[in-house]
C-alpha cells in the first residue's frame, strides 16, 4: 500500500481523537489536567497518524527548547569525551538533549559557536574554554543564555563553574617523584594560556621549592596538550647535557607522546626514567608500561556542571557556585625509586 506523504498536523490528530486542539496539546505539553479517557484517544490518534510534535512549535509556545549546547577544545582527547558523557548522561535524564561543538582550541571558532548555539535558543551552555577567549567572554556575558564553565577557570567571566584544584594536582604528581629520590625532575606543560597548565606548573614548582630544589628552566618545557609535542618535548629534555631522572606531564596525551619518545631514545621506563602524566584517561591504564598519572574525576566535573546548569536554567536567581574537585595520585609502573649508578 503507498505511504501518504502528508504529514500529520495537531488538526489531524484532534479530528481523529474527536477533541479540541488545544486538548491535544494539553496532552503532548501536559500542561493541564486531561481524562484518561481523553488522554488514549489523543496518544492513539498519534500513533495511528505518526504524528510529530514540533520542536520548534513547543518553544516558541513554552520559550523553552528542551537542548542545550557543550563546546570543548578538543573531541580528539579523550578527556574531554568522558566528561561529555557525564553531561550528556545526566541531562539525557533530565528530559534535555545536547549539542556537541569542537572549538579546536580556536575563539574564533568557538565564538561563532556561541553565537549558532544562542540563535537555535538552547536553554544553556557548559562551556571549556579554549584559554584565550576574551571576545567569545564578552559576547558570551552580554547574552541572557545561562551557562557554566567547567575543568578551565575564566575568572573574568560572571558564571558557575566546577573545576579541579590543578596546583594540588602538580604538587601531589612532583611529590611523588621527590619521594622516589628524584631531585632533576622535568615537566611538560601545555600552553601558559589554559589556567589548569599554568596551575599545575604552579604545583610543581610549590613541590621544588618545599623540598629545596632550585627550578632549573631547562627542565621546563612547552606543549600543546597533544601527544607529538609530548614527545618532542621529552627528546630536548633528554638531549641536555644533565638530562632528568623524571618528567611531570601535564595531561595523559602528552605523557604518552614522551613514552614513544623514551622508546625511541631506547631510555627504559621507569629503570631510566620515571613519567607521570594527569588525567587518567582510560587508555593510562591500559598502556605498557601503565601510566602513574593524576586521576581528574572526569565525569563527576561533567555531571556536577550538568547539574547547577539546570539549576541556573530553573531559576536564574540562584547564587552562583564555584565548585573545586579533588584530584588523585594514581601510581602504576611508568615512575619508580631512584636508581644510582655506582659508576
Ligand atoms: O588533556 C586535556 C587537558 O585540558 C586536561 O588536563 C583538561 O584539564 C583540559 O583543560
Amino acid at each position: 500500500m503507498a505511504r501518504s506523504s502528508h504529514i500529520s498536523t495537531i488538526r489531524d490528530v484532534a479530528e481523529k481523537a474527536g477533541v479540541s486542539v488545544t486538548t491535544v496539546s494539553h496532552v503532548i505539553n501536559k500542561t493541564r489536567f486531561v481524562s484518561e479517557d481523553l488522554v488514549k484517544r489523543v496518544d492513539d490518534a498519534i500513533r495511528e497518524l505518526n504524528y510529530q510534535p514540533s520542536g520548534l512549535a513547543r518553544s516558541l509556545r513554552t520559550k523553552a527548547s528542551g537542548s542545550l549546547g557543550v563546546i570543548i577544545p578538543d573531541n580528539t582527547n579523550p578527556f574531554f569525551a568522558e566528561v561529555v558523557r557525564g553531561i550528556e548522561d545526566y541531562c539525557y535524564k533530565q528530559g534535555y538533549s545536547v549539542f556537541l561543538c569542537n572549538s579546536d582550541g580556536d575563539p574564533d571558532k568557538e565564538y561563532n559557536y556561541i553565537k549558532l548555539l544562542r540563535e537555535k535558543g538552547v536553554d544553556g551552555m557548559v562551556l571549556v574554554s579554549t584559554g584565550n577567549d576574551s571576545d567569545s567572554l564578552k559576547f558570551l556575558d552580554q547574552g541572557k543564555i545561562p551557562k557554566v564553565i567547567i575543568d578551565r577557570d575564566i575568572e573574568s567571566l560572571n558564571s558557575d563553574s566546577v573545576l579541579v584544584d590543578n596546583l594540588a594536582g602538580g604538587y601531589k604528581a612532583t611529590k611523588h617523584l621527590l619521594d622516589l629520590d628524584h631531585t632533576r625532575i622535568g615537566c611538560i606543560t601545555g600552553s601558559s594560556q589554559i589556567t589548569p597548565s599554568a596551575q599545575r606548573l604552579e604545583g610543581y614548582i610549590q613541590a621544588l621549592k618545599e623540598k629545596g630544589i632550585a627550578i632549573d628552566s631547562t627542565l621546563i618545557e612547552t606543549g600543546d596538550f597533544k601527544s607529538q609535542s609530548g614527545g618532542d618535548c621529552l627528546m630536548r629534555l633528554m638531549n641536555q647535557p644533565e638530562p632528568p631522572t623524571a618528567v611531570f606531564v601535564c595531561n595523559d596525551l602528552m605523557a604518552f607522546g614522551a613514552l614513544a619518545a623514551a622508546r625511541q631514545l631506547e631510555i627504559h621506563v621507569p629503570d631510566q626514567l620515571s613519567i607521570v602524566g594527569f588525567d587518567d584517561i582510560a587508555m593510562a591504564s591500559m598502556i605498557i608500561p601503565s601510566l602513574s598519572t593524576i586521576a581528574q574525576p572526569k565525569r563527576e566535573l561533567g555531571e556536577t556542571g550538568a547539574t547547577l546548569l539546570l539549576q541556573r536554567i530553573k531559576d536564574k536567581d540562584t547564587a552562583q557556585s564555584r565548585i573545586v574537585l579533588e584530584p588523585l595520585l594514581v601510581v602504576r609502573e611508568s615512575s619508580a625509586q631512584l636508581v644510582v649508578n655506582d659508576k
